[in-house]
């Protein structure tokens, strides 16, 4: 036996008003079921030695034959096939109140005055969040990998999902005090993924297009919801211009969605600094280095050769927090060509380390300067 009973589909119902009902609560017993349920899964893996994971899939589409919702059920459906445990939270379908109000509590700290961190805090000490956000707070503090499924809108987030997290993601219980970064609920090991679809072009994002770069896009999820929380943020998965795409392009890609659900815990997550790295929540502690590389000598095959495993090695850095910044100036004369790096480093020493990692490094020549801190 691979897996325990799957998770149940809560579709916590509340009126479109934040208003708790009966249906809530019912779906908070049930998933104090699924609680228990998941327990005896653990036995599963101590006598097997199978792990299995339990997936919170946040969905936010409107329309269900979208192909944003087909990437999260083609995700859902690769991960129940791998024997793991997803509970869907189809927010459109539960009719997901955005609204961040006092409908969030069943508790009142201050009548006068609503602060919305105070009254997380005061919830939090006394079971006070309403049916509908506590099943919410639960499904989060369960899960071992955390999914966000949306089409871009507006270079962010649809405002139900933004509502989710502004109403889930709780002062006190969730995050702050000791619950930031890497030690935040998602204990520096649970993977935070976006499954997302664009209207524009792959281009219009990569840098050299009219949209800025989607790194940068996608930096309030990946930073400030993921990583803030202690949830490792994987490479997004994002479907460009399913629109404009055929059925049969469409389906290559949920093809390619089902392999690396195959595989995602085994990837490598993308390295934010870590808070430790800012004492008393200061500057960063490490330093930034500008590297300006040169060739050696003219570009012949057996430095060509090596170009795939130079690229693959920094795109490493880049994912391992290593490597903040990457241009490059390319001309015919290879005495002209020139590359600029930006490294984040604890010291020089450790920069060098970085730079003789480069399967070019003995073709390269570099100029490196530490980056002045303060402010110019
Ligand atoms: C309100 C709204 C805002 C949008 N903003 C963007 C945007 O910022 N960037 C973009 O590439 N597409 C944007 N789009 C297009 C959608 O992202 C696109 O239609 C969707 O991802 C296609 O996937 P679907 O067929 O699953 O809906 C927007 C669409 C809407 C309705």
């Amino acid at each position: 036996m691979r897996s325990g009973r799957a998770w149940q589909n809560n579709h916590i119902e509340n009126g479109g008003h934040g208003q708790p009902t009966v249906a809530a609560g019912a779906a908070a017993i049930e998933w104090v079921a699924s609680f228990q349920e998941n327990r005896r899964s653990q036995n599963v893996i101590a006598t097997e030695g199978i792990r299995i994971m339990k997936i919170l899939i946040v969905h936010a589409h409107p329309e269900a034959k979208s192909f944003s919702s087909a990437l999260a059920n083609t995700a859902k459906n690769a991960f129940t096939a791998e024997g793991h445990e997803v509970v869907m939270s189809d927010l459109y379908r539960m009719r997901f109140n955005p609204v961040s109000d006092r409908t969030n509590f069943t508790t009142v700290k201050d009548p006068e005055y609503y602060k919305q961190q105070v009254e997380e805090a005061y919830a939090s000490d006394n079971d006070g969040f309403a049916p509908n956000i506590e099943t919410e707070i639960q499904k989060l503090e369960a899960a071992d990998a955390l999914i966000f499924s949306f089409p871009i809108w507006w270079f962010g987030m649809p405002a139900i999902l933004k509502g989710w997290c502004d109403r889930v993601l709780v002062y006190k219980r969730v995050y702050g005090g000791p619950l930031l970064f890497e030690n935040g609920i998602g204990k520096n090991s649970k993977p935070g993924l976006i499954l997302m679809t664009t209207g524009a072009p792959e281009n219009a994002y990569n840098g050299h297009g009219f949209d800025p770069p989607m790194e940068k896009i996608m930096t309030p999820i990946q930073y400030g919801v993921f990583w803030f929380n202690g949830f490792t943020p994987l490479e997004p998965f994002i479907a460009y211009a399913p629109a404009q795409a055929s059925e049969a392009e469409r389906a290559v890609v949920l093809e390619k969605l089902s392999g690396r659900i195959t595989g995602l815990f085994d990837e490598a997550p993308l390295r934010l600094p870590y808070l430790a790295d800012f004492p008393d929540f200061g500057p960063d502690s490490k330093q930034r280095y500008m590297v300006e590389v040169q060739l050696k000598g003219p570009v012949d095959e057996g430095f060509r050769e090596k170009i795939p495993a130079e690229v693959a090695r920094l795109a490493e850095h880049k994912r391992d927090g290593k490597l903040l910044c990457f241009f490059r100036h390319s001309h015919e004369d290879w005495r002209q060509v020139r590359i600029y790096l930006e490294y984040r480093a604890a010291d020089g020493t450790q920069l060098q380390a970085f730079l003789e990692e480069l399967p070019l490094y003995d073709r390269l020549d570099f100029r490196v300067r530490e980056l002045d801190r303060t402010k110019l």
